[in-house]
């Protein structure tokens, strides 16, 4: 292919160029506030042994069940408990078909199953489903009632409605009795149709201007009908990906689209027969924050407004480039996309040299009634009642010009969300009906790794309030529907689903916590002096929340916390643990002269707390770590921990003799473990395990295991292994270095120099190594950092460590977990 900018005139602007400038719009990386780590009491999992590919969902709230599909297997669980299977219903392939499709070139075990990949309501009493069936598709009825899911064995022809490849991704709809449904008809997968299966059948012509290797995502139906003034038809909307063909670009270039037809579209009668005369299609734009080629859109979920007019649909994009780990969720809105339908220009192709077709926007006379349009009261008039009786003009314009030349924009002109790091696959959004009167769109967005998201916007600002593990392995989220009637959301995977409530405020455990969550779903309930749900809640006095503003103010300041003692041990190394409160806020950390402590020779601020190099009598004193939060211009300020750091003649002698005789017993009992020993030379006094430190947040499970750590006194050995071992990630991984994103506790100083530091202390002194400590470089932040110098809060998150640092702290990649020091 001819690479672009060689001899085009102006008009075939050179897509790169284009798409280059599209991508100039500041943005905004989100880091989750909070992260929560898989807590299976919070969860519950649905799986069944040797049963796999949860895959496909259909809530019926009317029936309290959650219909499942799997491979060879539906399952009806309990809405409000899924681990509570109500019926199942297995629908294996038979032997033969399997054979069949191994014949075939098919793999015996993975693709010749039966993956259920349609579940619909069709009415009260039945549903549609249908399976994969070992490449040879397959629907029937089925009905769940008096406990028991039952096929009908009216088994149906699934060509067309449901893929052959069960790696294929497709989508369909059920609007009445009708399915609609996106998806490739024949057995090589090299066929893409969209089809509504009804008594009058009708699809898409097969021709690359139509559907060019598309993958296929999502249809919404919207009833555009209703209070139309010109008459208007519903209309059916798909979401899905292509090659493009409109941009010359030296290889295949995929666009996101948006394509719809009108619900009661016959086809045409001589030309376009049986086929859609109302399929159009646009490119959906959702321009990334830095030069990229166009993003792909993975999911698509229509919040639905009474008023379909206010009608959004929210979509995620992943990069195509796989250069980029950026993801994004762009809305557009009902209204949008139909003006670019209803009165937007076409693009039309034209031959340029030899059998080379060049996509331009068309400028000649439209054909009356407008090509793509759905049958209206102004084509009632002239006689035209369905599609049937439109001209020939009309309809050839439209199988030969489906695409129109516009794209369309998001709602917000560019992303709501951009998020780095795990990829997000699937998206629900909740209108949640805050303390203040305001419906706010709360977003729960699945990722690749397992996590649900969730994100909401105040006044232009994007929260994401946190992010929830729902898999205790990694497990890419395929599914997603939330019920917003019974505050769940359903989460599948190959592995299994997980069920997650919309919010889980009993997590705040105080005030303040509550209030800085602003979480729209939880308030804190003064009276009760509890995080409680807002929904039917009437609140006997009053509560807090402040969504927008983040204000404690009407807030009681919470208990001081109890002072730890710590042994000091001259010319040892003595680590504090603490941690942020939240991704978002830093840790600072006093002396009791009220002098702040920095990172340098002296001192070591991390992740995990406050690394105090080579003790001294000097160095007895309060130390106190505030975890800071900054929130429209004003500081949260929490004390997280403090220590009383002392010679050994202030503690008790009996403790000191404790601790001697466990580390006599076990020198390295470290290993493997969560609470330090310690040596002969150095002593700790360690919190008492049951004797919460910090009872405000003592629910946060993150936190109260970074406390078990303990007290650790750090020998300099153990410290030189973990010198080397950053040092060896460091090496291998370049995924963390990023650029600045604003205050840092680590200075100008390179982390990588620190260590160095430590490094040559190592051969001075050497005591049996001792400490289990979780090394970690603070992850501080705004939500939200600006993005116009292409800088990057690196957002490691999910329970991984994630770090910021200054531009020129380019290389602290390594810094990871160590849990322990059999990873050394
Ligand atoms: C959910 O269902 C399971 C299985 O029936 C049961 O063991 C469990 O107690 C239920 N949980 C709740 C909270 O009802
Ligand atoms: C529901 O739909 C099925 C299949 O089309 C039909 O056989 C059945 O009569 C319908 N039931 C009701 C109550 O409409
Ligand atoms: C189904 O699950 C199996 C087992 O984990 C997995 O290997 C396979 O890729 C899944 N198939 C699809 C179509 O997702
Ligand atoms: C530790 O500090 C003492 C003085 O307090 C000094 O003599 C000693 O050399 C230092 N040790 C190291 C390893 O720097
Ligand atoms: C946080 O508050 C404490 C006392 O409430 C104060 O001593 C400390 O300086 C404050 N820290 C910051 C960073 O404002
Ligand atoms: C330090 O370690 C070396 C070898 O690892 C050993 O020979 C030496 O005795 C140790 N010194 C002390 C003071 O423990
Ligand atoms: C971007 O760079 C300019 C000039 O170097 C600087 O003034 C501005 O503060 C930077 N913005 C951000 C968000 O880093
Ligand atoms: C980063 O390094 C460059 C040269 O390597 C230097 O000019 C610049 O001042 C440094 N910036 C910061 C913030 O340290």
């Amino acid at each position: 292919m001819s690479p672009p900018l060689c001899g085009r005139s102006v008009r075939f602007a050179p897509p790169l160029f284009l798409l280059l400038s599209l991508g100039a719009l500041g943005a905004q990386y989100c880091v989750p506030r909070k992260t929560f780590p898989y807590q299976h009491e919070e969860l519950r999992l649905f799986r069944e042994e040797g049963i796999w590919n949860y895959s496909t969902m259909l809530l019926r709230e009317d029936q309290g069940v959650l219909l499942l599909g799997a491979r060879e297997a539906i399952y009806a669980l309990d809405i409000h408990n899924i681990t509570s299977k109500k019926a199942a219903l297995y629908w294996r392939v038979t032997e033969q078909k399997q054979k069949d499709c191994t014949y075939k070139g098919k793999l015996f075990e993975v693709d010749c199953r039966n993956y259920i990949q349609t579940l619909h309501k069709v009415n009260d009493t039945t549903m549609y489903v249908c399976g994969t069936n070992a490449f040879s598709p397959v629907c029937d009825y089925m009905s769940y009632s008096d406990g028991r899911l039952v096929l009908h064995g009216r088994q149906e022809e699934g060509k067309g409605k449901c893929p052959f490849d069960p790696f294929h991704r497709y989508s369909s709809l059920m609007v009445g009795s009708d399915l609609y449904s996106a998806t490739f008809i024949n057995f090589l997968g090299s066929e893409p149709v969209v089809l509504r299966s009804s008594n009058t059948a009708v699809r898409t012509e097969f021709k690359s201007s139509w559907l060019n290797e598309p993958t296929f995502i999502s249809m919404e139906h919207v009833p555009e009908s209703v209070d139309s003034e010109e008459g208007d038809d519903d209309k059916v909307y798909l979401f899905f990906s292509e090659n493009a063909m409109e941009y010359d670009f030296y290889s295949k270039l995929t666009v996101s689209r948006v394509a719809r037809v009108c619900k009661e579209d016959m086809g045409g009668q001589r030309t376009l027969q049986r086929k859609w005369t109302s399929f159009v299609k646009a490119r959906l734009d959702c321009s990334l924050p830095e030069p990229s080629l166009p993003p792909i859109v993975q999911d698509v979920f229509l919040l639905k407004h009474q008023n379909w007019r206010r009608s959004v649909f929210y979509a995620v994009f992943t990069p195509q480039s796989g250069s980029s780990r950026m993801s994004a969720v762009c809305a557009y809105s009902v209204v949008a996309i139909r003006e670019v339908f209803n009165e937007g220009k076409f693009k039309t192709p034209v031959a340029v040299e030899t059998s080379h077709v060049k996509w331009v926007m068309y400028s000649g006379e439209l054909p009356v009634p407008r090509p793509g349009a759905c049958i209206s009261n102004e084509a009632r008039k002239v006689g035209m009642r369905t599609s049937l009786d439109l001209p020939d003009k009309t309809l050839q314009f439209i199988r030969d010009r489906p695409l129109m030349d516009e794209a369309i924009r998001p709602l917000t002109g560019g992303p709501l969300l951009v998020t780095q790091g795990s990829a997000l696959t699937r998206i629900v959004v909740d209108n949640v009906l805050a303390l203040d009167g305001q419906v706010y769109p709360v977003m729960f967005i699945g990722t690749e790794n397992g996590y649900v998201q969730k994100a909401v916007n105040y006044a232009g600002e994007m929260l994401v309030i946190e992010e929830v593990q729902l898999y205790e392995d990694p497990q890419p989220i395929r599914t997603l529907r939330l019920s917003s009637s019974e505050g769940y959301v359903y989460a599948g995977s190959v592995f299994g689903v997980v069920q997650m409530p919309v919010s889980n405020c009993g997590r705040q455990g105080s005030c303040s916590d509550c209030v800085l969550a602003r979480d729209p779903y939880c308030a804190w309930d003064l009276s009760a002096a509890s995080c409680s749900p807002v929904n039917g809640n009437s609140f006997g006095s009053a509560a807090v929340q402040s969504l927008t503003e983040g204000d404690t103010s009407r807030c009681t300041p919470p208990e001081p916390i109890s002072v730890v003692k710590v042994k000091l041990v001259p010319e040892n190394n003595i680590q504090l643990p603490c941690r942020a409160d939240s991704n978002l806020a830093q840790v600072h950390w006093f002396f009791s002269d009220g002098r702040r402590l920095h990172s340098g020779p002296k001192y070591y601020v991390y992740g995990g707390g406050l690394l105090l190099l080579n003790a001294s009598v000097a160095d007895a004193g309060l130390y106190t770590c505030d975890s800071v939060e900054r929130l429209r211009g004003r500081t949260y300020n929490k004390t997280m921990a403090v220590y009383d750091l002392q010679l050994s003649h202030g503690l008790g002698e009996t403790e000191e003799d404790d601790l001697q005789d466990e580390t006599d017993k076990a020198p390295d009992s470290s290993v493997g473990s969560d609470i330090p020993s310690t040596t002969a030379q150095s002593t700790i006094q360690a919190p008492e395990p049951d004797e919460p430190l910090l009872p405000e947040t003592h629910t946060d499970a993150e936190r109260v295991a970074g406390l078990r750590v303990g007290v650790a006194v750090l020998s300099l050995v153990s410290l030189s292994l973990f010198a080397a071992l950053l040092w060896k990630l460091k090496v291998g991984a370049s995924w963390r270095c990023s650029p600045p994103g604003g205050p840092r506790d680590i200075q100008a100083k390179t982390p990588v120099v620190e260590y160095a530091h430590v490094q040559n202390h190592a051969h001075v002194q050497n005591h049996t190594a001792v400490a289990a400590a979780e090394v970690q470089i603070l992850a501080p932040g705004s939500p939200c950092i600006s993005n116009n110098n292409h800088s990057a809060v690196d957002f490691k998150g999910n329970g991984h460590p994630h770090f910021t640092s200054m531009a020129n702290i380019s290389c602290l990649d390594g810094l990871g977990y160590i849990n322990d020091e059999s990873e050394i």
